[in-house]
């Protein structure tokens, strides 16, 4: 199977750009399974319902999200009632939506959750206390054809820590949320392919995806009133992992993407 991951969209550009390279690579049968966080996609803050049915009409198989998922009201009544938007799975008793799921594709039985780090994020619950659920309903056999966590934090080491705690068990995990990408992309000894952070989808001339003066302001000029940040409007670059896996699910290979804007290294070495 080959699944396409894609990073964190910040933006209407970044959303048009990649809801292009789904329609394109699933035309072009490049790729079988899309999964994309668009916690950002919505002006830099949250997903609405639209923003959610155009991925989905674009080929997006599932959709994650984080710690912003809430920051458009409208997506609550829509979450409800959908099993393909997720929200982190340590999110407290009550919370609206679900953070794990398995669905059924053309091409078999895919389980995807999305959970959150605890180190420098808003409060949620512990993440390891949801170890031993992600490993069972997560845990590639003849019914589960393929299985991905998005772990969504700030903190490199707990990423890595759920990374190792799950090899062997899923497909993949992946990092969210930091907005940049690292290089650590590899297939674990037990088969699980990982890396840290996939990196944003956004316009990369920015600090995170956000206009960079504005966001500059905010540390130099401590004392001065903040105003509201915005999505940086240049170039965007698509961010995300290509995972192929063998027919028993474990990945055979992990490789970055990373399509148009500064990041887009073909174009560089056109120059
Ligand atoms: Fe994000
Ligand atoms: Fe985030």
């Amino acid at each position: 199977m080959r699944v396409l991951f894609i990073g964190d969209i910040v933006g209407k550009k970044a959303r048009i750009f990649s809801c292009q390279i789904i329609k394109e690579y699933k035309k072009l049968k490049k790729v079988d399974i899309v999964i994309v966080n668009v916690e950002n996609s919505a002006g830099g803050f949250g997903v609405t319902p639209d923003i959610c049915e155009d991925f989905f009409f674009a080929g997006a198989d599932v959709l994650t999200t984080g710690n912003h998922v809430w920051d458009k009201k409208e997506i609550i009544p829509y979450i409800k009632k959908t099993e393909k938007v997720l929200r982190p799975l340590n999110m407290v008793e009550g919370t609206p939506g679900i953070g794990l799921t398995r669905i059924t594709t053309e091409f078999g039985c895919i389980g995807v959750a999305n959970i959150m780090t605890n180190l420098f994020m808003p409060a949620s619950n512990p993440m390891f206390d949801y170890l031993p659920q992600l490993m069972e309903k997560l845990k590639l056999d003849k019914d589960l054809n393929f299985s991905l966590v998005d772990v969504h934090g700030e903190a490199t080491s707990e990423k890595m820590a759920l990374g190792y705690a799950l090899d062997g068990h899923v497909s993949a995990v992946v990092g969210t949320h930091t907005h940049i990408p690292t290089s650590d992309y590899r297939v674990l000894e037990n088969g699980t392919a990982y890396i840290t952070d996939v990196g944003m989808s956004g316009d990369y001339n920015s600090i995170i995806g956000m206009e960079k003066k504005i966001s500059m302001n905010r540390f130099l000029n401590l004392n001065t009133k903040n105003s509201r940040l915005e999505v940086s409007k240049g170039e965007p670059t698509l961010c995300g992992v290509l995972i192929t896996t063998h027919d028993n699910g474990y990945a055979k290979s992990i490789k970055p993407l990373r399509v148009g804007g500064i990041l887009d290294k073909n174009k560089f070495s056109k120059e």
